[in-house]
């Protein structure tokens, strides 16, 4: 994977409580009795088990996957099961590493692979024949109240910045469920917006900076400064809203795998 940036743990910590709110609650009732051994890839901190394992028929067992050892460490001592660690780029994970393998999540990752990577990935899922939870997903869309005439820009500057180096951003979802739907996974998208404003006010002011900088990076001509006071001071009045658009997607086997006739076939635990 081309994309080296460091997620710092103060950002996730941050975001763990609107991601929280904002996860679809139907994937979970829907997983059934997979979450034997569960693989979270680009696990962060830990947040996708924070909130899953307890709305897991079981604790299972968790097998936490990032490249960032520091952000492992974290997730090993933060999630409630029993958990162990691998520390490796997702574009080189050996598909023997998730042997046994009975649930793949992903959370806020979709979005930063390449194509080729999210295909890969697909394939991934598709060969351990079971289901896969790829939650918060940003779509591109953002809605503002009150609304600024410079939106629109804005937004677009930042999906672009999305998309660079060959990421998918905004396209991650949809490329995602064409893929598996292709393989016969049964997929289904839930919405899982944050809902910014004075509810989460740390949040909303690291991700409206993050918002604009990525935009003005994007787009040195757009007018960034008068833009973020604007925005900064409605946020700091408490009038600020932002809705930001997010897709969980589920993928479940096919009917047939469930009752063990798909070919690519649950592959047996290592050791
Ligand atoms: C936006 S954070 C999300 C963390 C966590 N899933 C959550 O929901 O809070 C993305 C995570 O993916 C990890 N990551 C990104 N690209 C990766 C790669 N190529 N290989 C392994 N981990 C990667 C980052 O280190 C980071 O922990």
């Amino acid at each position: 994977m081309s994309d080296t940036e460091g997620f710092a743990p103060q950002w996730l910590s941050l975001r763990e409580d609107a991601d929280a709110e904002a996860r679809a609650t139907e994937p979970p009732a829907l997983l059934g009795g997979h979450g034997a051994l569960v693989a979270d890839l680009g696990c962060g901190t830990g947040a996708m088990g924070r909130w899953l394992v307890p709305r897991l028929p079981g604790p299972g067992r968790w097998l936490l996957i990032d490249r960032d050892p520091a952000l492992l460490a974290r997730a090993e001592r933060g999630v409630a099961a029993p958990a162990r660690t691998l520390r490796a780029d997702l574009a080189a994970l050996d598909p023997s590493d998730l042997d046994g393998v009975t649930l793949v999540t992903a959370s806020a990752l979709l979005d930063l692979l390449t194509g080729e990577q999210a295909v890969h990935l697909a394939r991934t899922v598709v060969r351990l024949g079971c289901p896969a939870l790829f939650a918060l997903t940003v779509s591109g869309r953002v809605e503002f109240s009150p609304t600024d005439p410079w939106d629109e820009a804005f937004a677009a500057a930042f999906d672009a910045h999305q998309r660079r180096g060959g990421r998918l951003g905004p396209d991650a979802a949809p490329l995602m469920a064409g893929v598996l739907r292709g393989s016969g996974r049964r997929v289904r998208c839930f919405p899982s917006p944050w809902r910014l404003g004075p509810r989460h006010p740390g949040l909303t002011e690291a991700w409206l900076r993050g918002w604009v900088g990525a935009a003005v990076e994007q787009d040195p001509a757009l007018p960034g400064r008068a833009y973020l006071e604007r925005r900064s001071r409605a946020h700091a009045e408490g009038r600020l809203r932002a809705i930001v658009h997010h897709t969980d997607l589920l993928a479940l086997p096919p009917r047939a795998a469930e009752r063990g006739g798909d070919s690519a076939g649950p592959r047996p635990a290592r050791g």
